[in-house]
């Protein structure tokens, strides 16, 4: 193909040549087909968040959308915005315009040393790596540790965003199940023994350990202490994404799996987004210097460096604002809405469905009654107005079909009433449609849009999520619900 060729020129997708109802970013077969020779072999993997998919599909205003991750950004005062950046302008004001080292700036490293004393932690700034948020971590692990087919180890569920991570580069993710106590650590330890039978090991384990994304579920202490042995028994990295750690409600916190193993097998994984603002785009990892230092160069392969702007912005309001007022702030908030969310659950959804009660963090996982799909459902859902993550979204084998996770961050108590209320109620249809199907409630026509519901092309365009059965050469101890 040359630039010039008339016949398939990149770049022309005209108004004129695009099925008029298609997002212009998303390509159609006959785009894909036109430059597939191109594509580098690790993007048959490629698959998009459905999360991220979600969010373009929930923009509408008139959407209750509580499938977002979403902060709320409303809490934090315009004038503090304002006041804070003209600070940086008055104080600083070149070098937010400038590149920055893409170890990151010195003030902003005594701002992330500041979050993790706050959580019982603490590192040298050598040791902190400043990144384009937590997600920039996810993939610069991955970037540095994973070759193609090597065993990543994860929760069962895991965070969606870190699937189309995982599936880039190639990692063959073993998800361990969860209960009520985070992960299971004997079940992991069981699947170690087995893959290290067939001379596998796993290049880190990933998990979440605080309010997990989605389950909402926290490992316990006696946990938290024996995985850390486990990772230190059998020399093996662990990735502790803690995005959510001080946006505790209730319970005592508990120690980092950082501050428990010392640093020396733990990466650990920060973010500014959900204590203060996920516009920023700022996080940062701490880890071993010899991984930090392959994160850098992939980092800085990748973007250089990390917003000069933001970076000082946050530095700014670490040194002139009220921080932790402000995280105080936002846990009585999220406290209030989990709260209204658990209430409108126990009134909406029906007998059967089960569901987390998080000390903290934005989510929680409902599992439904057997033979539900939340895929379907999202169809359904999506039609009146409500939207929330369908758990395959946070498998990568095609599990999760029950289960849904719901945000109770980003939206008002009013909408969390709503949205739930709706969402129960296409449960209890699709409960009834089922019922009637499998003769375990007398016949009555059922309508024919709940029969054959009519396929929301939306919907079948965006959501990349797999139905493919477990693969039952790998078993699966315990259920995937925690
Ligand atoms: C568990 C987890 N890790 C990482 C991220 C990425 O966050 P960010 O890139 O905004 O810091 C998120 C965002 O929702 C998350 O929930």
């Amino acid at each position: 193909m040359t630039v010039d060729d008339p016949g398939g020129r990149p770049g022309r997708d005209t108004a004129a040549a695009r099925p008029r109802d298609r997002p212009r970013s998303r390509a159609s077969q006959s785009d894909l087909e036109r430059y597939a020779g191109l594509f580098a072999e690790r993007t048959r993997n490629m698959r998009s968040s459905a999360m991220r998919d979600l969010m373009a599909l929930t923009q509408r205003p008139e959407v209750i959308s509580l499938a977002g991750g979403l902060p709320d950004t409303t809490l934090f005062p315009a004038e503090e915005l304002a006041k804070h950046l003209s600070v940086v302008a008055a104080e600083a004001g070149a070098r937010a315009l400038q590149y920055a080292p893409t170890e990151g700036l010195s003030e902003v490293k005594r701002a992330i040393r500041e979050v993790l004393r706050a959580e019982g932690d603490d590192a040298d700034p050598e040791d902190v790596l400043v990144t384009t948020g937590g997600q920039q971590v996810i993939d610069l692990v991955c970037k540095t540790l994973v070759n193609p087919g090597d065993v990543v180890v994860a929760e069962a569920p895991t965070y969606p965003g870190a699937v189309p991570a995982f599936a880039a580069y190639e990692a063959d993710v073993v998800q361990i199940a969860m209960d009520a106590d985070g992960l299971r650590v004997d079940a992991l330890e069981e699947r170690l023994d087995a893959l290290g039978a067939e001379g596998r090991s796993p290049k880190f384990i990933y998990t979440i350990p605080n309010f997990q994304n989605p389950a909402g579920v926290t490992l316990s202490l006696p946990r938290r202490r024996r995985l850390v042995e486990v990772a230190r028994e059998r020399e093996l990295l662990i990735l502790e994404d803690n995005p959510y750690g001080l946006l505790r409600f209730e319970g005592a916190p508990l120690p980092t799996l950082r501050s428990l193993d010392g640093g020396e097998f733990v990466i650990s994984l920060g973010t500014f987004s959900k204590i203060l603002s996920p516009g920023l785009r700022l996080g940062w990892a701490v880890a071993p210097r010899p991984v930090l230092s392959k994160m850098n160069i992939g980092k800085a392969a990748s973007d250089l460096n990390s917003s000069s702007l933001t970076q000082l912005f946050v530095a700014t309001f670490f040194r002139d604002g009220d921080w932790r007022g402000y995280v105080a702030k936002q846990c009585a908030l999220y406290r209030a809405r989990r709260d209204v969310m658990l209430a409108s659950l126990e009134e909406h959804f029906p007998p059967g469905a089960t569901w987390t009660r998080p000390e903290g963090g934005l989510f929680l996982w409902v599992t439904l009654p057997d033979g539900l799909d939340t895929t379907d459902l999202l169809a359904k859902a999506l039609s009146r107005n409500v939207a929330f993550v369908p758990g395959r979204a946070a498998y990568l084998d095609g599990r999760g079909g029950a289960s849904l996770r719901l945000n109770f961050s980003g939206v008002g108590e009013d909408d969390i009433r709503e949205g739930v209320r709706r969402i129960g109620a296409v449960v209890h249809e699709q409960i009834e449609l089922l019922d009637r199907l499998t003769g375990r409630r007398p016949a009555a026509p059922a309508p024919a849009e709940a029969l054959s519901p009519a396929p929301d092309p939306t919907l079948a365009d965006v959501l990349e999520l797999r139905r493919r059965a477990p693969d039952p050469r790998r078993p699966q101890r315990g259920s995937s619900s925690p």
